[in-house]
């Protein structure tokens, strides 16, 4: 008894401290105790997984008893059902991790009637982390995977399992795209398997990127063309040596003749040479490659960019093995606030695909920025139908700080990322309102507050169209006159849009760059004409006179000067919203978004002024 009251007296402790530490570290669960619910399991064993799932029901669920069974009617792909009363749950499943998927909707007080399955079959993270510990655009502390003395911090990957688990993230893939040779050598695939082995409860799946020169790098080869038979030797031989480590071993994921990495072009083979020889290599332990689309500068250099995924890989189409599925970023350019949907979705009619977003905002004010980016991807999925996608990948916003992600209200993306990649058809407000249920509060205004926050940095960053006027290499903040010529063209922002005294914009109508000729229609007759070129678009496919008028009667000019007011106004809303919140609130999270949200407004600020002047400058003809 005496013993009891004091379990219970540290528990009440333990919780009451939690609350006064608000660091974020908790991100979304914040379950608190409760009674301890009642579990059994019918048809299932005491797998780590299941003892998973019990033990989160036991702490934290708020009834009597939960039943969890394995029904072998539903499709082992992660659904499940929960039904019964409060007291007495049931959740069945096709299998453990389906129960595991329950058990977290369940505490999340998820209400759906009936089976609850996955929409994409693959939700996979990217990290683009590298071994030194650094990761490439990561704005949230160091990798929580590597580091130089090649330590590995259980309890934070098995936390990161956990939130991972509660929306449905079934891969990840560990190391940036611009991958290191050493990635693949032994010590480093032994702590592969180690993080395998943390993960593997939580139904993830590892995946690594790989260097399409490892075999060079790191095998000694003096070549990697892929139609060479030491190199395809050297990768069975790698991929036999992983898989007898990590027998669920994902595959690879491969960024080739892309930004100086190197790849099958370098011995004049194409894309799908190098992606069958690596394909061939994982296919007898079911393994994977997802190859990437993004390439620019190489083969059709001097093309326009937003074209050269489809010039490069649409004469590919039908030539990969089974077992390669192409990712391509969501816009045909490079994760702008706003981009139109990449037409090498509509293209590649034999090729799955998976769609790659960003979920660290690179161009979106990174941890600084308040912008909650369901709304951004809920747009792609209104253009490219899910049913036509293989998978989805985000590109991880996570590192080593306390609170994850750096900025308290970017947790809200990784878990929106989650959620869509299990239901596209969530509508963001939900999304947000179950984010903000579970993390702050669920209060309208804070609903509002995220759900107008794209819109807000689209305004305030790139209106109208615009696009990549970023300042060079960070990315952070506006550089519209940007141009090196010790660069790739495709860098500079002088490029994109193409101002001058005349006009504004890049033309990339059938007599411009041709760009809009790769959309299917209606998409391709519409935004081939300035006249019904949606006007979020105007500037992305036209070059427009200064004088044009858009559909509110203003001039470009006027319009931009509307648009960027427009974008700054809503931040200073954002501030008075946030203030209004300061007794709801803990002292430390809601200090640390206040102060960020003081950055946006500067940065909104810097945004308008800068570009304003620069345009203004470029229309009456001064350099
Ligand atoms: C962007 C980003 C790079 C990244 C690249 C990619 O260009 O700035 O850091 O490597 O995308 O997706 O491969």
């Amino acid at each position: 008894m005496l013993k009891k009251s004091i379990f219970c007296t540290i528990l009440l402790l333990a919780s009451s401290l939690s609350v006064m530490a608000e660091d974020g570290s908790k991100l979304w669960l914040r379950f608190g105790i409760k009674n301890r619910a009642k579990v059994i399991c019918d048809g299932c064993t005491s797998s780590p997984t299941v003892t998973i799932a019990r033990h989160e029901l036991e702490q934290y669920y708020d009834g009597k008893a939960v039943k969890l069974t394995i029904d072998k009617s539903i499709p082992s792909d992660g659904g499940f059902e929960i039904s019964g009363t409060r007291d007495n749950r049931l959740i069945s499943a096709g299998n453990e991790t389906g129960l595991l998927y329950g058990t977290y909707a369940l505490l999340r007080g998820d209400t759906i009637k009936g089976l609850n399955r996955p929409v994409f079959k693959l939700r996979i993270l990217n990290h683009w982390d590298n071994l030194d510990s650094s990761i490439e655009r990561g704005y949230a502390g160091t990798s929580i995977f590597w580091n130089k003395a090649m330590s590995i911090d259980t309890a934070r990957i098995r936390e990161y399992a956990r939130a991972n688990a509660s929306i449905g993230i079934n891969g990840t893939v560990l190391n940036n795209v611009n991958a290191s040779p050493k990635m693949l050598s032994r010590p480093y695939l032994l702590k592969v398997r180690q993080i395998a082995d943390i993960l593997r409860p939580y139904g993830i799946r590892v995946y690594l990127s790989v260097n399409f020169a490892s075999p060079m790098g790191l095998g000694g080869l003096p070549t990697a063309d892929p139609l060479n038979s030491k190199v395809q030797k050297w990768w069975k031989k790698k991929a036999k040596e992983i898989y007898a480590e990590i027998p669920d071993f994902g595959g690879f994921l491969v960024k080739a003749n892309s930004e100086g990495q190197p790849g099958p072009g370098d011995y004049k083979r194409s894309h799908s040479d190098g992606a069958n020889m690596l394909a061939d290599a994982v296919a007898p332990f079911n393994g994977t490659i997802i190859w990437r689309s993004f390439v620019y500068g190489a083969n059709h250099k001097g093309e326009d960019r937003v074209k050269q995924a489809v010039s490069e890989f649409e004469p590919c189409d039908g030539k990969f093995r089974s077992n390669v599925i192409l990712q391509s970023k969501n816009g045909p350019l490079d994760f702008q606030p706003r981009e139109p949907y990449a037409p090498i979705f509509d293209r590649m009619r034999h090729t799955p695909q998976i769609a790659e977003l960003q979920i660290t905002q690179e161009y979106l004010g990174q941890s600084n920025h308040l912008v909650y980016l369901a709304p951004m991807w809920k747009e792609f999925f209104s253009f490219v139908s899910p049913k036509n996608l293989a998978g989805i990948a985000g590109v991880s916003n996570i590192g080593n700080d306390a609170n994850w992600c750096g900025h308290h209200f970017a947790q809200a993306n990784w878990y929106a990322f989650g959620r869509l990649a299990w239901n596209p058809a969530l509508s963001s407000r939900k999304i947000a309102e179950e984010w903000l249920m579970q993390t702050f509060v669920a209060d309208e205004s804070l609903i509002s507050m995220m759900l107008r926050s794209r819109e807000a940095c689209v305004d305030y960053m790139m209106p109208l169209g615009l696009h990549h006027i970023f300042k060079f290499d960070h990315h952070y903040g506006p550089e519209p006159d940007g141009f090196k010529a010790s660069y790739p063209i495709e860098w500079c922002p002088v490029y994109y849009h193409r101002a001058d005294n005349k006009g504004i914009g890049f033309d990339r109508s059938t007599k411009g760059s041709g760009a809009t000729a790769q959309y299917r229609e209606p998409y391709r007759t519409q935004y081939d004409s300035i006249t019904t070129c949606p006007e979020e678009y105007l500037l992305w496919f036209h070059h427009v006179p200064w004088t044009y008028r858009t559909l509110s009667g203003r001039n470009i000019i006027e319009e931009m000067q509307y648009r960027y007011d427009r974008g700054v106004k809503e931040v200073e809303d954002f501030t008075a919203i946030w203030q209004a919140m300061r007794d709801d609130i803990d002292q430390q999270r809601w200090n640390e978004v206040n102060n960020r949200l003081h950055i946006q407004l500067k940065d909104a600020n810097e945004w308008r002024s800068t570009c304003m002047d620069y345009f203004n400058k470029k229309k009456s003809g001064l350099k």
